[in-house]
């Protein structure tokens, strides 16, 4: 007989093909049989530990869990027949045994399996004569989690999920039969940065978010779909908003392409902000020292003009834009099309360490990262940057066998074995011989790796597929990039104009979603630049650090009040959709500068026009001439018994605006700290829980920061974190080592 790689089933009366191997719960799928299911998700495979997916075999003596059973050829399955149906029952009345079934007040209700298959299949009453046994309700699992433990049905998705796909291990279930409860392995607090994603696979309300509890019911909210805009990954997510608040963000379990079907904390939890009251929602300027309300005509005018007389007075040489890496594409698009036709080409989206987006012509898919044989990371962690494609390096890690060679500094994850390397040498040397499928994974930020890969490209076997993904600092970097958010040769980028700003050679510098004060490598040319500019113009959500230097303050639109497309650092031009109304007289960048076209002059394309450009941008490679050196930084390394090395890192919870104004994300906000290794601790005579400031050679310094010890940290180093608001580490202007001095004072060490 000839082998084929497809079996025929019978589902139902229906006919379905499939390919081997497939389980009967998703061959069911693709006629519309959606067979019930608590443990098994098809992220996470089968357990066979709930039997609520029990069919029909034609031929077999009992029912069979169609969540662990493969098609056979020829197979006839009944997954609606009466039989099916009473073994669902069967297993129902022995899961509501002892569950509270208290779906009144229960955040899960309206979308619970446990309240639908009872529906569907339950019997409707129970009939246990003895009082139902009862557990610990409203567990404080973590900083993002509350577990009902009378709640939970032990499908060990939670778990599951913490072990295949995050790798971090930290659920287990504790105790056993009836007694068996979810618990942390550690019996500390649960910290993921993807832990949102445990309340989102619980079938029933036994995990529930702390920023959602109690907030809405599913009935009563408004569900867009659109990107998650808090970093370059692009996932698709859908916003859950009642009447005009956004109350949840949560996966697009389809979305295989870009988010795998996650979101990490960061998209999830940082939501809060949309409706936070510091939010801005009127055109702010300053008079005589103080800010002015004004109304939106008397804005875009003041902008207009500005811009007319700098050019009058100094030449279109004397104007300026740094932003779009916040912006959608069409805005961005606007920005540099507004500024050309002024005739200025003092255009950059780069406000912080990022050089380059574009990854030259070996980028790649998302899927790509996770089918490479050899992945080499440097630079800033995309566990922090981009974290749900740092799941796509988990699973080509612990589940594709792909080898991981980590270089420099970079801190490697616990979560995946990993290789270290001292040098892109050294990581050179460590790919396996045999690896055909490399992937590069970098920040984008300048560095001796970034230097050294052109040339190593160059050497690789015929053959061999190099992809490279770089990382972007803010949501559209490479979207600003590619539709032209760039200077051309001879004009000033971002490190030109604020050197020119600082000294008094720039008449009017707009900003657009940027905050330099706070991100970008030297703070003290930001502040002199802002401080020496006779106009500056900021739209943004809140008087962010920047903001506060200004001359006017335009309040924007979030991410979740427009729409257009954004495009993510694989190049896919994704949609960004409106869910919710802007606060008060709140503007989306857009409309500003199509105001601010319409008061100078400038005509615009039409929209489909620039939609059609944007697609053709993309996919080309953008010119940018090498970036103006950061005359600040200071290359000097001290040395002395209490100097310490800087490795500057992120999180995903650092940032001075979305971040700083969320009121809900609390204790999840990244203190100030500095994190050594405890035999450089013991050196200083420093425990876990002082607090220190730092000072760089040339003075720049932070205070106050805390004391953490962490035995991965290489020995003589610290690591303080960029982007916290009251420790800006652009304070140091890049000192490359650090004097630490102690203070009287203790905290309590941080986790
Ligand atoms: S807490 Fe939810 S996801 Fe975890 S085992 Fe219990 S029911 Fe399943
Ligand atoms: S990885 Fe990035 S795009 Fe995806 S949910 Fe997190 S912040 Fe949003
Ligand atoms: S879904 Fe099949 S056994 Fe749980």
């Amino acid at each position: 007989m000839p082998q084929t790689d497809t079996v025929t089933v019978t589902i139902d009366g229906i006919d379905v093909v499939v390919p081997k191997g497939t389980l009967l719960v998703e061959a069911a799928k693709l006629i519309e049989r959606d067979v019930p299911v608590y443990c098994y998700h098809p992220k996470l495979g089968p357990a066979g530990l709930c039997r609520i997916c029990l069919v029909e075999i034609e031929g077999m003596p009992k029912l069979q869990i169609a969540c662990n059973t493969p098609v056979a050829d020829k197979m006839v399955v009944h997954t609606l027949s009466s039989a099916a149906n009473e073994g669902r029952r069967a297993v129902l009345e022995l899961l509501l045994l002892n569950h509270p079934l208290d779906c009144p007040i229960c955040d899960k209700g309206g979308e619970c399996d446990l309240q639908d298959y009872s529906m569907a299949y339950g019997q409707g009453a129970s009939r246990l004569a003895d009082v139902k046994s009862s557990k610990p309700k409203a567990v404080d699992l973590g900083p993002t989690i509350v577990l009902d433990e009378e709640r939970c049905i032990l499908c060990l998705r939670c778990v599951r999920f913490d072990e295949i796909i995050t790798g971090e291990q930290s659920l287990r279930t504790d105790d056993r039969g009836a007694h068996a409860i979810i618990a942390t392995a550690t019996g500390e607090p649960y910290h993921s940065d993807f832990s949102g994603n445990v309340t989102e696979l619980c079938p029933v309300g036994a995990l529930t978010s702390k920023t959602y509890r109690f907030k809405s019911r599913p009935w009563d909210n408004h569900r867009t779909t659109t990107t998650c805009m808090q970093c370059s990954v692009g996932c698709q997510m859908h916003v859950d908003a009642r009447v005009s608040t956004v109350q949840r963000t949560m996966s697009v379990p389809e979305d295989d392409a870009i988010s795998d079907g996650w979101l990490c904390d960061r998209g999830r939890y940082n939501v809060g902000y949309v409706n936070d009251d510091r939010r801005l929602t009127q055109p702010l300027y300053r008079q005589n020292g103080e800010w002015v309300q004004i109304g939106w005509d008397d804005a875009i005018g003041l902008w207009a003009s500005a811009l007319r007389e700098t050019i009058a007075k100094n030449g279109a040489a004397s104007i300026g834009a740094i932003g779009g890496g916040r912006l959608l594409n069409e805005e961005a698009f606007l920005l540099q099309h507004v500024y050309r036709s002024l005739g200025s080409d003092n255009l950059d989206w780069r406000s912080g360490r990022q050089h380059h987006a574009y990854p030259g012509e070996t980028g790649g898919t998302h899927v790509d990262l996770e089918n490479a044989n050899c992945i080499i990371t440097f630079g800033r962690s995309p566990a922090q940057l981009a974290p749900v494609l740092d799941l796509r390096i988990r699973k080509a890690v612990r589940h594709k066998g792909a080898t991981l060679i980590v270089v420099g500094d970079q801190a490697s994850s616990p979560a995946m074995r990993s290789t270290r390397a001292a040098t892109f040498a050294d990581a050179i040397e460590a790919i396996p011989a045999g690896a055909r499928r490399i992937a590069l994974v970098w920040d984008g930020a300048p560095s001796s790796e970034s230097a050294a890969v052109e040339a190593w490209a160059a050497t690789l076997p015929a053959g061999t597929v190099l992809q490279t993904f770089v990382l972007g600092e803010a949501p559209n970097a490479r979207g600003a990039e590619a539709v032209g958010m760039f200077p051309r040769p001879g004009s000033l980028d971002t490190q030109a104009m604020l050197e020119a700003g600082r000294d008094g050679k720039l008449g009017a510098l707009a900003l657009l979603g940027v905050n330099p004060v706070l991100h970008w490598p030297d703070r003290e040319l930001a502040l002199a630049a802002l401080k020496k500019t006779p106009f500056v113009v900021v739209s943004e959500l809140f008087l962010t650090e920047t903001a506060e230097y200004a001359t006017l303050v335009l309040p924007a639109c979030s991410a979740f009040e427009k729409t257009g497309t954004t495009t993510n650092l694989a190049g896919d031009v994704l949609p960004v959709v409106a869910g919710v109304p802007a606060p008060g007289e709140a503007w989306a960048d857009g409309d500003m500068l199509v105001a601010l076209a319409e008061a100078s002059g400038v005509q615009l394309p039409a929209p489909d026009e620039i939609e059609a450009r944007i697609r053709v941008l993309v996919s080309q490679v953008p010119v940018i001439p090498p970036m103006t050196a950061i005359e600040a930084v200071v290359p000097r390394v001290m040395v002395g018994r209490d100097t310490v090395r800087v490795i500057a890192a992120s999180t995903i919870f650092t940032g001075g605006g979305t971040m700083a104004h969320d009121m809900r994300l609390g204790e999840l906000r990244t203190p100030a700290g500095a994190t050594i290794h405890p035999q450089t601790a013991a050196t200083m005579q420093l425990v876990a829980g002082d607090v220190v400031d730092v000072a760089g050679p040339d003075g720049g310094r932070l205070e106050g920061l805390t004391v953490a010890l962490d035995k991965n940290v290489p020995q003589g180093a610290a690591v303080l974190i960029d982007g916290i608001p009251g420790a800006p580490l652009n304070a140091l202007r890049g000192a490359l080592s650090v004097h630490v001095t102690k203070h009287a004072e203790r905290r309590e060490a941080q986790a």
